[in-house]
């Protein structure tokens, strides 16, 4: 149990049996290797390749990033549980909005793509190319980290004033949509609402806000079904030609992942200072602890830190999915 305050059994009423410390783990998969063919884009966790006119393979490896560098280590099984659970918030979130999926089964694998079916099983995605809105739309219900940081130095967050004498941790009189420009350098940098408008355009910008609002409070309203609070998250949006060739909106990417997502245990949820969460913080704080200038190349993790990592991913999947991850 990562949580000790906080039983599995009592918070969901499901029964999870973690994997034994004494196991093996599977190897990591870092790179993807599909023979002849090259990705259209490596990000700092997934493989894309081209899988049609308009379709991509969209491939989550086993990387991992904090700082913006991707470590020296990849953990186990990671890349199959933020597909599975994306998989899973698609499915959940489907009447809301519609989304880039287009199937995650081997069996709608185009014929070039077959040979690698057991490397791509449980981490890809078919999806929909779309052309990306260039914001990352993030949404804030609590004060926690850089939104934290920011109400310290300026009494706002991302531009937008708050009451006095909040604390760390505090749940936000509402939700804040607070967008973050994509940057080149791998960098995002929070940018106002106006800022968006300026680049996007006030419809799109408007539509984006009330979308992702609207996501995080379905999202939310299902954690805490499953003892958890959604203190953050970020959506990528595009759009893809409709049937009468109009751009249609749709939410792309990856979604309600640990790596988008800052969850945390709501029966131990204590304002006041940070909280326990399953995203990368406690990756972060080993990292902290190491001589490293936070530049690449990026150290390696040790064996325990991996470990406990994986069990951290997989605890939030089984939290929030109720389910085992299979094989896993
Ligand atoms: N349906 C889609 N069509 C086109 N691009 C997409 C789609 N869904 C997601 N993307 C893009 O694919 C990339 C996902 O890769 P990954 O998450 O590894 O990258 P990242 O490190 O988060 O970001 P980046 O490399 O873009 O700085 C992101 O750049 C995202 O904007
Ligand atoms: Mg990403």
């Amino acid at each position: 149990m990562l949580f000790p305050q906080l039983s599995l059994r009592e918070s969901t009423g499901d029964t999870v049996i973690l994997m034994p410390d004494s196991a093996q783990l599977p190897p990591a998969l870092l790179t993807t290797d599909l023979g002849r063919h090259r990705p259209l884009a490596i990000g700092k966790v997934r493989d894309i390749y081209a899988a049609g006119q308009d379709t991509l393979l969209f491939i989550a490896t086993d990387r991992i990033s904090a700082f913006d560098c991707i470590l020296g280590s990849g953990v186990p099984d990671k890349g199959r549980i933020l597909t599975q659970l994306s998989l899973f918030w698609f499915d959940h979130l489907g009447s809301l909005v519609p989304n880039h999926l287009i199937s995650a089964s081997t069996a709608d694998l185009p014929p070039a793509f077959t040979p690698f079916a057991d490397q791509l099983d449980g981490r890809f995605m078919l999806v929909r190319k779309a052309k990306m809105f260039p914001v990352e739309c993030v949404v804030r219900g609590y004060l926690s980290g850089s939104g934290w940081k920011d109400y310290l130095a300026t009494g706002q967050v991302c531009g937008i004033p708050l009451p006095a004498g909040l604390h760390e941790s505090d749940q936000l009189p509402e939700p804040l949509f607070t967008p973050a420009a994509k940057n080149h350098t791998g960098h995002d940098e929070n940018i106002s609402f106006d800022e968006m408008i300026a680049r996007i355009g006030a419809p799109a910008a408007e539509l984006l806000r009330s979308l992702t609002l609207a996501i995080y409070r379905s999202a939310t309203a299902h954690a805490a079904t499953r003892g958890l609070l959604l203190a953050d998250t970020k959506f990528e949006f595009g759009t893809v030609p409709g049937p009468d060739g109009e751009p249609v909106l749709i939410l792309a990417d990856e979604v309600l992942t640990p790596d988008s997502s800052r969850y945390w245990p709501a029966a131990i949820y204590a304002p006041g200072g940070p909280q326990p969460s399953f995203d990368k913080q406690y990756v972060r704080d080993f990292l902290e602890t190491l001589p490293w200038n936070k530049q690449p190349p990026a150290p390696a993790l040790p064996a325990d830190i991996i470990r406990n990592t994986r069990a951290r991913y997989l605890e939030a999947f089984h939290l929030l999915t109720g389910r085992v991850l299979p094989g896993a």
